[in-house]
């Protein structure tokens, strides 16, 4: 398996050698760390430096927006020459947290959307209550970059937009989540080979860890959560998550 989002800079009980360790002993062999704020850089180019299976993406979440400056694009495009930085993310828009900066929340995605396709990368999207500004930004601005829906939060109707576009939606621990009765309807609905395999930890533990401190281990559970919903088999789950990562980030 490949936890295509994982902030393993972030996880505070586990060494990074135990994080790998865990993870291979569960069967997650490649795991990629997006960046949430300028300063998880030089964290990711560590990482990817060292760890042959860790991959890494660049860019600045909404929610971090007001620590965006211009002289980042270089930055970032200096940086992606390495060739395992393989997406911009996290990037998009979270009128969840902080309405109050909206706009410039939406400035700086559209500034990354171009970069993106400008250095041919795909776009990792955080979407957090504002669907429909985050589909019409990519709809408007992306020019060829496949996109992830990563922990995809929307209805069977947004995700089949989204699947219309050729985007992906990346499923999560919410999915293992009782009382997410939208998000297993989701996964039932859209194609397998839309879905890519996250954690998105520290966050979002799955069940039956819920509650403790997630890491790229428990993709696991996402996958037998989905095989579940699905009435397929694990390593079916398995297999097409896994082409479908292929697809996206090359990796
Ligand atoms: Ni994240």
């Amino acid at each position: 398996m490949i936890d295509t989002h994982t902030h393993i800079n972030m996880i505070e009980g586990l060494t990074t050698n135990e994080i790998i360790q865990n993870a291979k002993e569960n069967g997650v062999e490649k795991i990629i760390v997006p960046a949430a704020n300028p300063k998880d850089f030089s964290a990711i180019i560590e990482l990817i430096n060292k760890y042959d299976n860790i991959y890494g993406m660049l860019g600045v979440h909404p929610s971090d927006a007001k620590d965006w400056d211009d002289s980042l694009i270089d930055k970032i495009k200096k940086l992606a020459e390495n060739k395992k930085i393989v997406a911009i993310g996290e990037i998009g828009l979270d009128y969840y947290w902080d309405k109050s900066f909206n706009d410039l929340q939406k400035e700086i995605f559209i500034k990354q959307v171009k970069l993106a396709n400008e250095l041919n990368l795909p776009i990792d999207v955080h979407d957090r209550e504002a669907h429909k500004d985050t589909f019409d930004i990519l709809k408007e601005y992306n020019k060829g970059s496949k996109v992830v829906m990563h922990c995809f939060s929307g209805s069977v109707e947004f995700a089949k937009e989204c699947i219309k576009e050729g985007w992906y939606l990346g499923i999560g621990g919410v999915v293992t989540f009782k009382n997410a009765i939208k998000m297993k309807e989701v996964v039932q609905n859209v194609p397998l080979e839309r879905i890519l395999l996250e954690t998105d930890a520290p966050y979002l533990t799955p069940v039956p860890f819920r509650g403790t401190e997630n890491q790229p281990a428990y993709v696991k559970f996402v996958a037998e959560e989905i095989a579940k919903l699905r009435g397929i088999d694990l390593y079916n789950v398995i297999k097409v998550t896994e082409l479908a990562t292929q697809e996206v980030f090359d990796i």
